[in-house]
């Protein structure tokens, strides 16, 4: 007898819940069928859909190279192994947890510190948003959202804890800044759908914006938690990807200035983008609640990072020259990528939202859209994955109002493919332009020849006494239209 999924499988597991059946993880998988490689397929995708961060890896090769005993898996480090491979308890190598401190410190220009015991290890920031998902809140209950947001925190945050999102529009009219109006109305909104809020989450540096929150904005926000008495979850996990003015500022030092209960405060951070390492999984929930860094740390059994990872993270963190130097060099690595990436979507007509962090831009096509709807935002992204073969994320994906922006990512690559991906870009946008001046000459030809003949209809359906003279500026206008027509049709 033959058994249905759903009969013999969990809800979870058999409900479409996960948040993956979106065009941001489709996208993926139009690369992976079909990869750019610049010799065996070169016609391929470009993966423009990974916000990683590639710029710098030598840097980090070079270290290790240079420190052979920080790797217990090498012939100077290999005394260290035995120590390292047994069994370790879910608080992590105490000088992993400090080396972590410091870094995130030293990321947040020295300016607050971070206390060791706090620090909570998950799996990369999915598994630290996860975890205090499940500290902060019940299956029913939910968080705001600004929008537009990462798309994955719907399945990081949602699928297995059952809390809501609720997103909270930003427009492009004021750049995608969050507003308190527009907190005050989403948080009125779900009291009235009798929704439980229990707290606010944002990513700051923002995915997919790439812009930083200012001072009096994440003071309006600490306040309004303060007062609502829910929670704060600010993931900060593009803090050092900064690569211009203005500077980022941690909720860390906002909370410094502003009169608040601290236990509603809590940091998401991970080394996946500020040091490019998201293969190495070390997510991090810093909370400045007791209750949440007990439980927290008891929860983390179920993602821990790997002792062996923690060991040469602890070596490589606390080596301050190289940190220092690493920091400095892969911010302006990423300044110089972003700067010549997007001045090479100018000279192809694209513009970008005005960005100083992150691994990615926030490009606008409304003018290439063919109709303003989301509609029109999927026909595009399906014509620019399938013919300009590249994979950038669509707008409505991220949870965007407004239909025509896509996220591009500009760090996973090197420069050949960049330049090769702002040529196909450029090639689509020209072609595409020419195309829709077609079109409208077609239409306006057609418009045209209609009110030409129609007017000839008009003109010689009336008996002559009738006929209107015609005006120097009527006939100016007149030949003039005539003339593109005639050159139209010829
Ligand atoms: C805002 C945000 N949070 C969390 C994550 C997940 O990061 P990790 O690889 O550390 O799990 C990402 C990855 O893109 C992200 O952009």
């Amino acid at each position: 007898m033959e058994f249905k999924s759903s009969q013999i499988l969990s809800k979870l597991a058999t409900s479409d819940q996960h948040a993956e059946n979106s065009p941001y993880f489709d996208g993926w998988k139009a690369y992976d069928n079909d990869p750019f490689h610049p010799t065996q397929n070169p016609h391929g995708v470009i993966q423009m859909g990974l916000a990683e961060n590639q710029l710098s890896f030598d840097l980090i090769e070079e270290w290790i190279k240079k420190n052979p005993v920080a790797s217990i898996c090498t012939r100077e480090g290999v005394d260290a192994f035995k120590d390292i491979a047994i069994f370790q308890d879910y608080h992590g190598l105490p000088e992993f947890r400090k080396a972590v401190a410091k870094f995130m410190g030293k990321v947040r220009g020295r300016r607050v510190t971070f206390d060791p015991d706090r620090v909570v290890m998950a799996g990369g920031a999915t598994g630290a948003n996860e975890l205090i998902m499940f500290c902060l809140a019940d299956p029913g209950d939910a968080f705001l959202v600004p929008s537009p947001y990462y798309p994955a925190f719907d399945r990081d945050l949602s699928w297995r804890t059952g809390v809501k999102l609720l997103p909270v529009a930003c427009e492009s009219s004021n750049n995608f800044q969050i507003t308190l109006q527009a907190l005050e109305e989403a948080y009125k909104n779900a009291q009235k759908a009798n929704i439980k809020v229990k707290g606010l989450i944002m990513a700051n540096p923002s995915n997919p914006l790439g812009t930083t929150m200012d001072k009096d904005t994440l003071k309006s926000l600490v306040t309004f938690i303060n007062e609502k008495k829910i929670h704060l979850v600010c993931d900060e996990i593009y803090a050092a990807t900064i690569f211009r003015a203005p500077n980022f500022i941690s909720i860390s030092e906002i909370i410094e200035e502003v009169e608040c209960n601290r236990d509603l405060i809590h940091i998401v951070y991970s080394l996946s983008k500020d040091m490019g390492l998201p293969g190495f999984r070390v997510g991090i929930v810093y909370s400045y609640n007791d209750t949440v860094v007990n439980c927290g740390r008891k929860m983390s059994s179920f993602g821990l990072v790997s002792s062996q990872t923690q060991y040469l993270l602890a070596s490589m963190l606390s080596d301050e020259e190289f940190i220092e130097m690493f920091l400095k060099e892969s911010s302006k690595r990423l300044g110089n990528r972003h700067k010549i990436f997007t001045r090479g979507l100018v000279e192809g007509g694209i513009k970008c939202l005005e960005s100083n962090a992150g691994l990615f831009c926030w490009m606008d096509l409304r003018p290439l859209l063919k109709e303003t709807t989301f509609e029109g935002e999927m026909e595009l992204w399906r014509v620019i994955i399938n013919d300009v073969k590249l994979n950038v994320s669509p707008g409505s994906s991220f949870h965007c109002d407004e239909p025509g922006w896509f996220r591009v990512c500009f760090a996973n690559m090197d420069d050949e493919t960049m330049q090769i991906a702002l040529r196909r870009i450029r090639t689509f946008v020209g072609e595409r332009k020419e195309m829709d001046a077609q079109v409208n000459n077609k239409r306006w030809k057609k418009t045209l020849r209609l009110s030409f003949s129609s007017r000839m209809y008009y003109e010689t359906s009336l008996s002559p006494h009738m006929i209107p003279s015609i005006s120097t500026s009527s006939f100016t206008t007149c030949s003039c239209d005539l003339n593109i027509y005639l050159k139209v049709i010829i």
